[in-house]
């Protein structure tokens, strides 16, 4: 059989592959063939290649992260992400978030070598971008984690939390994309819907109830989506079958965006 995806034998890292969507992401990779090496604040239990601690709240920690992890990277995966309160105010939120993801991408880039891909988890949260596009692009335009760090500071309306680092990902995803069409590397990312993992029970608490939060975000299927749900796609748009596939955000949640884009769902983002 013809292997569209492409991942039998590729080295890819996946970054946040202790629980949730990136476990599912690096260990459908390892099935399908790929020598894995993850990334993660808490252990892994895939049975990658190589596992390497990092914390995306601490530059210095990425910058020695970063260190361990050696050779091409053809395919990069960035999973990582907190919910937000209680445990992350909204600097904290965006800090890991937006400022960490961003920096661990950069640290790896240089290895992920012509017609290699990078996807990034961003959220149906981040969906309404375009409204904050202008202080955004200001945000992306930040070059250091200090610099990143204090532009967050001092625009607390768009730097809100789990909202605004959202949104940040899926501007940075799509102004990086266009950086890189000349190296010839890939840069997307995905929105996922409400879906089954740790992470889900904290949105719960935050909203009063997983009734509320079901109201607003459950995607027009009722129910949440699996992990495996999200992983899967994550690893077709980094594989070899989405060659032509860039700066793309793909919502994958059976139809909530495209409700929101059309005006059949109103007010909710
Ligand atoms: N679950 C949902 O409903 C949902 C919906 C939309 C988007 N997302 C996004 O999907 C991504 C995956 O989340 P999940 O739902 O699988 O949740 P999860 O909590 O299971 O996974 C998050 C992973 O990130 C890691 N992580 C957290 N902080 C870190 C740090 N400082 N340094 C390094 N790693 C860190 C965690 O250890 C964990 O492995 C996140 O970016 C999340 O924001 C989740």
């Amino acid at each position: 059989m013809k292997d569209i995806l492409g991942y039998e034998g590729t080295r890819c890292v996946v970054v946040g592959a202790a629980t949730g969507m990136g476990e599912a992401c690096a260990r459908t990779l390892v099935e399908m063939g790929a020598e894995v090496t993850a990334l993660d604040v808490a252990p892994v239990s895939a049975p990658v290649k190589q596992s390497v601690q990092v914390d995306l709240a601490d530059p210095a920690s990425i910058a020695a992260a970063a260190k361990q992890v050696e050779g091409e990277i053809p395919k990069l995966f960035v999973c990582a992400g907190v919910p937000g309160p209680p445990k992350w105010d909204a600097l904290a939120t965006m800090r890991v978030n937006f400022v960490g993801v961003r920096a661990i991408t950069e640290a790896l880039l240089p290895q992920v070598p012509k017609g290699g891909a990078v996807a990034l988890i961003s959220s149906v949260a981040g969906v309404g971008f375009a409204k904050n596009l202008e202080k955004l692009r200001e945000l992306c335009d930040t070059t250091t984690f200090e610099d990143a760090v204090a532009w967050c500071e001092a625009n607390p309306e768009v730097a809100n939390g789990y909202l605004g680092s959202k949104q940040a990902l899926i501007v940075y995803t799509k102004l990086r994309a266009s950086q890189l069409v000349e190296r010839e590397v890939r840069f997307n990312c995905l929105l996922p819907a409400p879906t089954q993992t740790p992470m889900l029970e904290t949105f719960h608490e935050q909203v009063g109830g997983k009734e509320n939060l079901e109201q607003f975000f459950l995607a027009p299927i009722g129910r949440n989506a699996t992990p495996g749900e999200m992983a899967e796609p994550l690893i077709a748009l980094n594989g070899d079958a989405m060659r032509f596939v860039s700066g793309v955000a793909l919502e994958v949640d059976y139809g909530y965006c495209g409700e929101v884009h059309v005006g059949v769902r109103q007010g909710l983002l």
